[in-house]
């Protein structure tokens, strides 16, 4: 795709950037990236507040430069702030489309205009890369950028965020086996992911997981009660879980909290799980959910990495003015594909795939 009649593609570029939806570590690595790549080149980037927000009145956003951004890459969060709700939100629920009032659309683009900028750089998961979708269509110049620790965005092998995810699940895993073993305990861990499997199916091997539940495999309470009393007769009395918030019985559906705007808030299967345990085993069992600190903290040497990647990749398409595309990163290399291509479906664990078949071969079991 081209740019849209309304872009001025004028150089030396004014850019804008922002980041939408959930935090992770990660981001700032991308705004770094592309800040050194836009300077690079003689442009000037805008980085906007509060995601999509920052585009509307009052207008919030402060120029980004090289000098400035020192030091960001190994910091958690965003420095422009986010938000995972507002007005922009396009996506709801397992995929459901939201159109975005042509009123806000309207007043993005009077900012994006007013302010002479050629282009711009949306950083955000599969919901607000949808946002970015509907800017496009509507004559705003966007590039996305995927990001998400859940890891559930097509077209893209890898997103900046989950290996820090992942590397929070692992370490949570191996202080609980200590105390898990000391008390011979069923130690339950809930972790993040949305409706994909990826953190939990990924820290649960590296950690060492004696059973895995992911929404892609529905479980089945008396196969994981069978399975822990077989382990205990076999000597085994702990017994290690690791449990997505999205994971969900075969007879039953996700554990919610509530949301906002049509937003399911997951979360709660693990207690669930825990006292379906202890009913029916007599095992003395534990919960804990790992939240928000698998989203705090610096990312990881290898989503700094992307992360700057990704940033740098961003840049290079606003160069060949390939508005409406993404970043991606297949076989390690950075690449891009038309938003719609990457936001159309999630990417969830296959069931039968290489990831599941090795951890079933190391004796991890799934609860079907
Ligand atoms: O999409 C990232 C994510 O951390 C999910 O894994 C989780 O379900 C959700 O965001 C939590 O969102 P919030 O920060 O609004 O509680």
């Amino acid at each position: 795709m081209t740019a849209p009649a309304s872009a001025s593609l004028s150089t030396p570029y004014r850019i804008g950037i922002l980041t939408s939806g959930g935090d992770c570590p990660g981001l700032n690595a991308v705004i770094r990236g592309t800040v050194c790549a836009a300077e690079t080149r003689g442009w000037e980037v805008l980085g906007f507040s509060d995601g999509y927000e920052g585009l509307l009145s009052p207008v919030r956003y402060r120029p980004l430069t090289v000098d400035n951004t020192h030091g960001i890459t190994a910091l958690g969060g965003t420095i422009l702030g986010t938000t995972n709700k507002g007005r922009f939100v396009a996506k709801v629920g397992l995929g459901d489309k939201a159109l975005i009032p042509k009123e806000i659309i309207s007043e993005a683009r009077e900012t994006i205009e007013g302010l002479g900028i050629s282009a711009l750089v949306c950083l955000g998961g599969d919901g607000s890369l949808t946002t970015a979708e509907q800017l496009f269509e509507n004559g705003i110049p966007t590039i996305g950028v995927p990001k998400t620790i859940d890891n559930d965005i097509s077209a893209t092998a890898m997103t900046f965020g989950f290996d820090s995810a992942v590397e929070c699940v692992t370490e949570a895993l191996d202080r609980l086996h200590t105390t898990a073993r000391s008390h011979k305990r069923v130690m339950i861990l809930e972790v993040m992911g949305r409706h994909a499997g990826w953190i939990a199916l990924h820290g649960g091997i590296a950690g060492g997981a004696d059973m895995i539940l992911i929404p892609e495999i529905p479980f089945s309470y008396e196969k994981i009660c069978r399975e822990i009393v077989h382990r205990v007769g076999n000597g085994h009395e702990t017994t290690m879980i690791v449990v997505a918030e999205g994971a969900m019985p075969k007879e039953g559906t996700v554990s919610a909290k509530g949301g906002h705007k049509g937003e399911v808030r997951l979360g709660g299967i693990g207690q669930q799980v825990c006292d379906e345990i202890e009913r029916r085993t007599g095992r003395e069992t534990r919960t804990m959910v790992l939240g928000h600190l698998q989203r705090g903290g610096a990312p990881t040497t290898l989503d700094r990495i992307l992360g700057t990647r990704f940033g740098v990749g961003a840049v290079k398409l606003i160069e060949e003015k390939k508005f409406g595309h993404m970043v991606s990163y297949i076989n390690d290399q950075i690449g891009s594909v038309s938003i719609p291509e990457a936001v159309g479906q999630l990417k969830t664990v296959p069931p039968g795939g290489q990831m599941v078949d090795a951890a079933r071969s190391i004796g991890i079991t799934f609860g079907d």
